[in-house]
């Protein structure tokens, strides 16, 4: 396949940056399209683990170029950041990492304007990033953008025209202190010498590998039920995350994406607030989170855990275009005694036909459980489907059944060894 979707299917976190970081090993381009420092994607090699947040996952293989394309807003500290604990850990960027000249650039302002909502009555529960400000500024067509580093007359201008208008909403709306626009000015003028060499026109350059035959990953970040349009909202982030995203992210048409692959965690989570209809609030929870390790990697916020949710995967399937799925975190169901699946959702003691993403009514939905027994054994040395145990491939069975999908990949452990490909379900 030569131009490959990688989207996550559930709130995020699904293990996007392993299954990257295993397929990338196939592919001579991995581009992100969306999202930006929110995501923590964390890739374990050897003893070492990395988590990145804005370049690619790919950029842990060495042959792999990494680009970031023009739906990802770009915190240019935590891109430096990234950049210099890369270099430190002796991988090398220069020449491998290219910058779209029209992604957005997140401002100081952005990120104080995020906290400061998440201050109110209606909170999101942010990464605290800048995210949906930023957002909110490229579409009201007042953004600054990464190409407007090479034009110091064009940024310093729109730094004070932004600030005059930020200022006086701080100021006088949110009743803070204002931001000193020298202090910004000085501050992002200085970036254009470190980050000139990654500037690239992206729709040109990954149009034309198309046309040269070369292969493209474009990882999401996020989750489909994280979509500003197809998610949950408002509970959701300001991107889209599903697989029509990663066109408009990046300049890559529609006709030449060849294949979708959904990251799909064996059971469910989410960080942040909003309705989650399969929420373990017990200890099974409990035991979720300690045995998965679920706290969130940009964040560290513990995350909310719950059992997998076959209408939700279902949804997500079908607005994605999922083709096939990589079905992570299989290893941390071992020792339940008892795995439940939601099979359907109820609403009024009626069940529903199709997915709920409003949030009155997601929230009032009664999950419908059906209860498989647990393997009981550990499965996180498993080197082929072959390997599972029969109640392991019975789950398996049941949860692609119910929620009409095909299992190309099984993850049974943070480390690359703990991979396989499949066949043989579905
Ligand atoms: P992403 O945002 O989708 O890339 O996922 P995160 O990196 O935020 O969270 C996934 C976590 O699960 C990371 O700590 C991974 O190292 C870990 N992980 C990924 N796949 C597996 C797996 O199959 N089993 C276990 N136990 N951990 C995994
Ligand atoms: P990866 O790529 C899980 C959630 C936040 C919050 C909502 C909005 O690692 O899967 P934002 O800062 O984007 O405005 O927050 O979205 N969120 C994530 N949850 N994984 C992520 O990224 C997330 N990025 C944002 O917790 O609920
Ligand atoms: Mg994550």
């Amino acid at each position: 396949m030569s131009v490959t979707v990688l989207v996550g299917s559930q709130w995020g976190d699904e293990g996007k940056g392993k299954i990257v970081d295993i397929l990338s090993e196939k592919y001579d381009i991995v581009t992100r399209y969306q999202g930006g420092a929110n995501a923590g994607h964390t890739v374990a090699i050897g003893d070492k683990q990395y988590i990145l947040h804005l370049i690619p996952s790919g950029i842990l293989r060495d042959k792999v170029i990494c680009v970031i394309g023009n739906g990802v807003v770009i915190d240019p500290t935590a891109l430096l950041d990234e950049i210099a604990l890369l270099k430190k850990n002796n991988i090398k960027v220069d020449g491998r990492l290219f910058i779209s000249h029209n992604a957005h650039l997140i401002m100081p302002y952005h990120k104080l304007l995020d906290s400061i909502s998440e201050q109110g009555n209606n909170k999101i529960g942010t990464t605290g990033r800048g995210i949906g400000p930023c957002y909110i500024d490229k579409f009201a067509r007042k953004g600054i953008k990464i190409v407007d580093l090479l034009n110091k007359k064009v940024l310093e201008e729109k730094i004070r025209e932004n600030l005059k208008e930020k200022n006086k909403l701080l100021e006088k709306i949110y009743d803070s202190k204002g931001l000193d626009v020298e202090e910004i000015i000085e501050q992002y003028l200085a970036f254009d010498k470190a980050i000139d060499k990654y500037i690239k026109d992206v729709p040109a350059f990954l149009n034309e590998a198309i046309s040269k035959g070369k292969s493209i990953l474009l990882e999401g970040a996020q989750g489909a039920l994280l979509d500003v349009d197809h998610g949950t909202y408002p509970f959701v982030t300001s991107s889209s995350p599903t697989a029509g995203g990663a066109c408009t992210g990046t300049g890559i048409p529609p006709t030449k994406i060849n294949n979708v692959i959904g990251i799909v965690k064996a059971y469910t989570t989410r960080v942040g607030n909003g309705p989650f209809p399969t929420e373990l609030l017990n200890d099974e929870g409990e035991n979720l989170r300690k045995i998965g390790a679920e706290y969130g990697a940009t964040t560290g916020r513990p995350r909310r855990c719950g059992w997998f949710d076959a209408p939700l995967v279902k949804y997500s399937a079908m607005v994605n275009g999922i083709d096939s799925v990589a079905i992570t975190k299989l290893d941390v169901l071992s020792g339940f005694d008892e795995i439940k699946i939601c099979t359907g959702y109820k609403l009024n003691g009626k069940l529903l036909k199709s997915y709920p993403t409003d949030v009155d009514r997601l929230s009032a939905v009664i999950p419908v459980y059906e209860s498989l027994p647990g393997w009981k054994s550990d499965i996180s040395g498993c080197l082929s489907y072959d390997d599972l145990p029969e109640k392991t491939k019975n789950y398996l069975n049941f949860i692609t059944e119910k929620s009409g999908i095909n299992i190309s990949i099984i993850s049974v452990g943070p480390k690359r060894q703990q991979t396989f490909y499949v066949s043989s379900v579905r």
